[in-house]
């Protein structure tokens, strides 16, 4: 008989679940195969395929331009090491917005082609109908409110959302929409922590803070950020655990210094015949 420990896979259900009980979700953002094991050993819940992967991988200013293709490609690397997590993936910008019928087609792609087992939409309100009808057809879908990346020219620049009377209710409005649209969970991004906290309590989907405060069902962070690997922008929210770009730079000065010595390759790292 095996002493192993069945592994329970984490679904959309268990968001559901974990939120009624009071356990906290703990989500992470993956963009390869082998973050994303390293992961999926930490013990996270969810591996997130954000878009910010064109920033913090691909070295762009902003989201707006990754594409269908390169969110496919990251995220079938990350499904493919992801045995226990949930594995979402974001739609991109414009891949979803121009009407129901594009953003069928293009989540269902996530689904069909690289593995996710929900994808993720920015948008409030306006976006509702067609979050409904994608998870009518069987798409589950994680929502995303608050500052929205993907309308950075909208916004101007990274504003805390909620500090005004109407963007307060443009934001709990959203909430309830997709809440009543069927969002198993909803990333609240960037908002005064207690319009967070009141949403959480009204909603039934699990809300995940990032820049939210400590009243949302769980958190998420850029796994770059938090190993520091990605430098360009730090925001007051993201909490620093490693340093790892030093790490990296030490070991390739390391390498330089035994090359230019002749101290590397040794005999042992030789073939001598
Ligand atoms: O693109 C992303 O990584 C995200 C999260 C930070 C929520 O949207």
């Amino acid at each position: 008989m095996s002493t192993t420990p069945k592994m329970k896979k984490i679904t959309t259900r268990t968001f559901l679940k974990k939120k009624q009980k009071g356990d906290r979700i703990v989500v992470l953002t993956a963009y390869d195969y082998y973050t994303a094991q390293i992961l999926e050993k930490s013990g996270v819940d969810a591996l997130l395929v954000g878009d910010s992967l064109n920033m913090v991988v691909y070295g762009h200013n902003n989201t707006l331009s990754a594409e269908m293709d390169k969110m496919l490609f990251h995220t079938r690397a990350v499904a493919d090491a992801a045995a226990r997590s949930l594995v979402i993936a974001d739609m991109p910008f414009m891949s979803y917005q121009s009407s129901t019928e594009t953003a069928i087609v293009n989540a269902g792609k996530f689904l069909k082609e690289s593995g996710a087992e929900a994808v993720k939409l920015e948008g409030g309100i306006e976006m509702a109908p067609t979050i409904k009808r994608l998870i009518e057809l069987g798409i589950p879908v994680m929502g995303h409110i608050g500052l929205t990346p993907q309308s950075v020219h909208r916004f101007g620049g990274a504003r805390v959302q909620g500090r005004t009377e109407v963007g307060r209710n443009y934001v709990i409005e959203s909430a309830h929409a997709l809440d009543e649209a069927g969002c198993f969970s909803c990333v609240l991004e960037l908002m005064t922590a207690p319009l967070a906290e009141k949403i959480t309590k009204a909603v039934k989907m699990a809300t995940i803070g990032i820049g939210a405060g400590t009243h949302c069902d769980g958190q998420v962070l850029v796994i770059n950020d938090i190993i520091g690997m990605y430098d360009q922008i730090t925001p007051r929210f993201v909490r620093r655990y490693a340093n790892v770009a030093a790490e990296i730079e030490k070991a390739a000065k390391q390498f330089s210094e035994d090359v230019r010595s002749g101290s590397y390759p040794s005999d042992e790292e030789s073939f001598l015949e």
